[in-house]
C-alpha cells in the first residue's frame, strides 16, 4: 500500500479536525469493531495530534477553572499530566486497590469521592476511565460499565471512556470480560446520549505513534463544535492524515495486523508471566489486554533505607533499576493509592525480558 501525495497534502486542505477520507475510514473501524449501538458517523469524529491533547483539550471543554475529574487508582500516568499541566483542573484521585477496581463497588467509591468533594465546594465534571485499563491491562464488564454511565447521568457529569487498547485484546479469561466499548451501551435509554464520549487513537492498536493521531467519539454536537477551535493549536498533519487515511481504509490490512498483533503479544504475555513466577514475582493477574504488567515489588522496597517510607523506598528502587538499565512506570508515577507497583512492558525479545527480570 502506497498512498500517493498530493498538492493538496501540502495545504491546510480540509481543515484541522481530520478530513472526510479519515474520518469515514475511522467511522468504519469505530462501527466494525466496537459494536456502538448505533452506527458513529463521520460528523462524530473529531481529530486532534493524539490522545494526549485530547485529554487537555476536554478538560478545557467540559471545566470551569477549579473544577476536578474524578480518576481511579492506579491510572495511566500521564492523564495527571495531560489534564492538569496546562488547565486550571484538578484531579479527585480515588482510591480502588482495595476492591476491583471493575467492579460495582469501584462505581460506589466514585460517588462517595464525588459527595465528599461536592461538600467541599468542588464541582465535579467528569469521570475519567480508561478501558482496557492502563497499568492493569484488564478490561471493564458491561454491567459495570452501565452502572459508570448511571452513576454520571444521576450528577449529570460527563464520562470519558479513553478505550485507546480496545482492540489489543490478547487471551480470553474465563469470568472475566472482553473489551466492551462504552459507545455499544444504549446510551439514549440511560439518558446518557450527550454524557458520554470516547477518545481513541492509533499509537497502540495500529502501532502508529509517530504519526500523531486520537479522536473523540461523541455524540454531543455541542462538545465537538467546542473542540474544533481548539483543534487549530493541535492538528495532524495533512500528511499523517493521508497515510492514516489509507491505512485504516484497508480494511484487510487492519484485520491481518491486528491479527497477528494478538498473536505475538499472547506469546509474549505466556513469555513474561512464566518468568515473572519462575522469579515468585507478583502480579495482576487479570490482564488480558495491551502489552503491560502491573507487578507488585513492595516485597522487595528498601523499606529500611528510607527510613519506613514506602514512597521513598519505591524511589530508591526505581534508581536502583534505571541504574542497572532498567526503566518502568511506579505507582507513584502511575496515581498508585500504594507503593510497590511496577509496569513492566513485555513486548520485549525474550533474552531483554529474561535479562531484565534477573537484574
Ligand atoms: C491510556 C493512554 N492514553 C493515551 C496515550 C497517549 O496517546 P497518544 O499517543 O495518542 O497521544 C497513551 C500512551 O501511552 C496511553 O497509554
Amino acid at each position: 500500500m502506497k498512498p500517493p501525495f498530493l498538492p493538496k497534502n501540502c495545504t491546510y486542505n480540509e481543515g484541522p479536525t481530520g478530513t472526510v477520507a479519515l474520518r469515514t475510514a475511522m467511522a468504519n473501524v469505530v462501527n466494525e469493531y466496537f459494536s456502538p449501538h448505533e452506527d458513529i458517523s463521520l460528523d462524530e469524529i473529531t481529530f486532534t495530534s493524539g490522545v494526549t491533547v485530547l485529554n487537555e483539550s476536554l478538560a478545557l471543554a467540559l471545566c470551569d477553572p477549579g473544577d476536578s475529574v474524578l480518576l481511579g487508582q492506579p491510572a495511566y500516568g500521564s492523564f495527571g499530566n495531560d489534564l492538569v499541566q496546562r488547565t486550571t483542573v484538578n484531579l479527585t484521585l480515588v482510591n480502588l486497590e482495595n476492591v476491583d477496581p471493575f467492579g460495582m463497588e469501584a462505581a460506589n467509591l466514585y460517588e462517595e469521592a464525588l459527595v465528599e468533594i461536592k461538600e467541599q465546594g468542588i464541582r465535579v465534571k467528569f469521570l475519567m476511565i480508561c478501558n482496557p485499563h492502563n497499568p492493569l491491562g484488564a478490561c471493564y464488564p458491561k454491567e459495570t460499565l452501565v452502572a459508570l454511565v448511571k452513576f454520571i447521568v444521576k450528577y449529570n457529569i460527563h464520562l470519558v471512556s479513553d478505550e485507546i487498547y480496545a482492540l489489543l485484546v490478547f487471551r480470553e479469561i474465563p469470568g472475566r470480560p472482553n473489551f466492551t466499548s462504552v459507545l455499544s451501551l444504549d446510551s439514549e435509554a440511560l439518558g446518557a446520549t450527550h454524557l458520554v464520549h470516547v477518545m481513541y487513537g492509533m499509537s497502540k492498536d495500529l502501532g502508529c505513534a509517530g504519526l500523531r493521531f486520537g479522536c473523540l467519539i461523541s455524540r454531543n454536537a455541542q462538545l465537538n463544535h467546542s473542540l474544533w477551535p481548539m483543534c487549530r493549536f493541535a492538528s495532524p498533519s495533512d500528511f499523517s492524515d493521508h497515510i492514516a487515511a489509507h491505512m485504516l481504509a484497508d480494511t484487510r490490512f487492519v484485520a491481518e495486523f491486528l491479527a497477528k498483533s494478538r498473536v505475538e503479544i499472547a506469546e509474549a504475555y505466556q513469555r513474561a508471566s512464566r518468568h515473572l513466577d519462575k522469579a515468585g514475582i507478583p502480579y495482576y493477574r487479570h490482564g488480558n489486554a495491551g502489552f503491560f504488567i502491573w507487578m507488585d515489588l513492595s516485597h522487595w522496597m528498601p523499606l529500611e533505607e528510607a527510613d519506613g517510607d514506602g514512597w521513598q523506598a519505591e524511589n530508591i528502587l526505581s534508581q536502583r533499576f534505571k541504574e542497572s538499565g532498567l526503566v518502568m512506570g511506579t505507582a507513584k508515577s502511575y496515581h498508585g493509592a500504594k507503593p510497590g507497583g511496577f509496569r513492566l512492558i513485555f513486548t520485549l525479545e525474550e533474552y531483554v525480558l529474561e535479562e531484565g527480570i534477573r537484574r
